[in-house]
């Protein structure tokens, strides 16, 4: 839940507005998408949620918690534990195989060998890899990569996972298959996901859409009744 979110970049002496009050209701388990032209402040706003950068001014409640009071090595250990992200360049690891950047963020959290073997298989399974687990990134297309992304993403069970324009260095008909896996993800693993996009066309395939411009929220609409529950 953000709340009078400001935020302004120096560039210099000069003062880049890139977002203005903010406020913005996520809900879980539900699939948004985050809709706006080039420089319209998706970045921005997707890396405020994400712990990534703070807010000059404002709350932010990230599954329940007020993370903008919270210092740079709780943030980062509960972006960890709570978020994932996807990016618009995959941002694998090349040196390491799909299965091996998958287990990566669990070998780091500490979990156990065997438990990360199951838990990488039945990942690279749910999004469709189960034959490439061997390969590295490089012998992989794009929309594989973003697969092993996905995958890699979910790994610790977080509750919210960011994807920025992730289909922005796909070609649409693959773009869309990244959507759609994403949406199925969203609801087998039941966790909020929110994407950003310039593309109008992939508007209708969220429950929530958020639209962008200049720095604002100019509209949101829930295309699906929420029956209650807490925000993400
Ligand atoms: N690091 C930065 N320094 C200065 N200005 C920035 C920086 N990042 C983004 N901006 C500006 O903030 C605005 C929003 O950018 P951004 O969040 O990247 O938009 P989008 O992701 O929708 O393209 C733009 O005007 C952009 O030029
Ligand atoms: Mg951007």
């Amino acid at each position: 839940m953000l709340t009078g979110i400001n935020k302004t970049y120096l560039l210099g002496d000069v003062k880049v507005p890139a977002l203005t009050d903010i406020n913005l209701v996520i809900l879980p388990n539900r699939f948004t998408v985050l809709s706006g032209p080039s420089g319209s402040g998706k970045t921005t706003l997707l890396n405020l949620i994400g712990c990534i950068d703070r807010p000059d001014a404002g709350r932010l409640m990230v599954g329940g918690k007020p993370v903008h009071q919270l210092d740079d090595d709780h943030l980062s250990d509960f972006r960890g534990e709570h978020l994932g992200f996807v990016f618009q360049n995959f941002n694998l690891l090349p040196v390491l195989t799909a299965a091996e950047n998958v287990e990566y963020p669990l070998i780091l959290a500490g979990m156990a060998e065997s438990e990360r073997r199951s838990r990488v298989q039945a990942l690279l399974l749910a999004v469709g890899l189960a034959d490439h687990a061997h390969k590295r990134p490089g012998q992989l297309s794009g929309g594989q990569r973003q697969r092993v992304a996905i995958a890699r993403a979910l790994a610790r069970r977080p509750q919210l996972v960011l994807a920025d324009e992730p289909t922005a260095n796909l070609d649409s008909k693959t773009g869309n298959e990244i959507i759609a896996l994403m949406r199925d993800m969203q609801q087998q693993q039941g966790v909020a996901f929110i994407f950003s996009s310039h593309d109008p066309k992939l508007l209708d395939a969220a429950d929530d859409a958020v639209h962008i411009h200049d720095g604002r929220i100019t509209g949101i609409e829930r295309r699906l009744a929420w029956n209650g529950g807490e925000a993400a």
